[in-house]
């Protein structure tokens, strides 16, 4: 059994309180679906709800951290080398349609660098859980990144653009990415996305224009399950370009030249 520190454990407590709601208010939400009136308000409700029991919880156990919450943005605490960055329902589109697939992510930032995270997902009791230099964890397994080497053999996840920067950009990408690999998933909620990547069941992820709390947990799972993060160009501008891509070691040097002559091609 790995023995998980204090914090992790501030931070699985407070996942878990929140995600008590979340899983009541989901049935609800299964309801409201098939009435008229529509879920829609209701979610946002949820969603508020969740991250005031987190940010109850978080700042409880550690009163001056720093805070990067969604719905409340950013606040400086007295300790400002730590930050959380919290994301209280990641998925909210399959959240409001009654697809059970969404999770509450949480990320620590210490000195700009992610040094633990909690991605939880209620509906699959799945909690995923990384410190750096420590592991990663599923519950109480240890993640490894897939081992496949070949793009021809990989499951690459993805999120599509709303609104892209450029329209031909994306679908460019999903092309090139669709004809060399065995399949493209887009599943909605990124912090997810990328704690499938952590645990092998997805072999590569690309997405652009995410935003911090999408990604800062997600990240970390990664890594510490042998995994590769960057943004697109290679670097590591993750947190404010909002771009990653994230594979194994293997994959990720072709997936990235992939998206990139994509781009290049799509850009003329
Ligand atoms: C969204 C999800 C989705 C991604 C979007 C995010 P939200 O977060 O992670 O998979 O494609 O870009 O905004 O709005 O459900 O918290
Ligand atoms: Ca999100
Ligand atoms: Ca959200």
């Amino acid at each position: 059994m790995p023995v998980r520190s204090p914090v992790i454990n501030v931070m699985a407590a407070a996942a878990l309180k929140a995600a008590r709601g979340l899983i009541r208010d989901f049935g609800e939400v299964e309801q409201l679906q098939v009435s008229i009136k529509g879920p829609g308000d209701f979610v946002s409700a949820a969603d508020l709800k969740a991250e005031r029991t987190l940010k109850a919880e978080l700042t409880r156990a550690r009163p001056g951290y720093s805070l990067l919450f969604e719905e409340g943005g950013a606040s400086e605490g007295s300790d400002k080398r730590h930050r959380w960055i919290v994301d209280p329902l990641d998925g909210t589109l399959n959240f409001l349609h009654g697809i059970p697939h969404f999770a509450i992510s949480i990320g620590l930032e210490r000195d700009d660098e992610i040094v633990a995270a909690v991605v939880y997902e209620p509906t699959r009791d799945e909690l995923y859980w990384a410190e750096k230099g420590a592991g990663a964890y599923l519950n109480d397994r240890r993640l490894r990144v897939s081992a496949r080497r070949q793009l021809a053999e990989a499951v690459i996840g993805t999120g599509m653009p709303r609104r892209d920067r450029d329209p031909a950009l994306y679908p460019a990408i999903l092309a090139s990415v669709l004809a060399a690999t065995s399949g493209v998933r887009r599943f909605g909620a990124a912090a997810l996305d990328l704690a499938y990547v952590a645990a092998g069941r997805l072999d590569g992820f690309w997405e652009f224009g995410l935003s911090p709390w999408d990604i800062a947990a997600g990240m970390l799972l990664v890594r510490e399950a042998g995994g590769y993060v960057s943004d697109l160009s290679g670097g590591h501008k993750m947190m404010t370009s909002g771009d990653v891509l994230a594979a194994n070691d293997h994959l990720h040097l072709p997936l990235a030249a992939l998206v990139r002559e994509a781009s290049r091609a799509a850009a003329g």
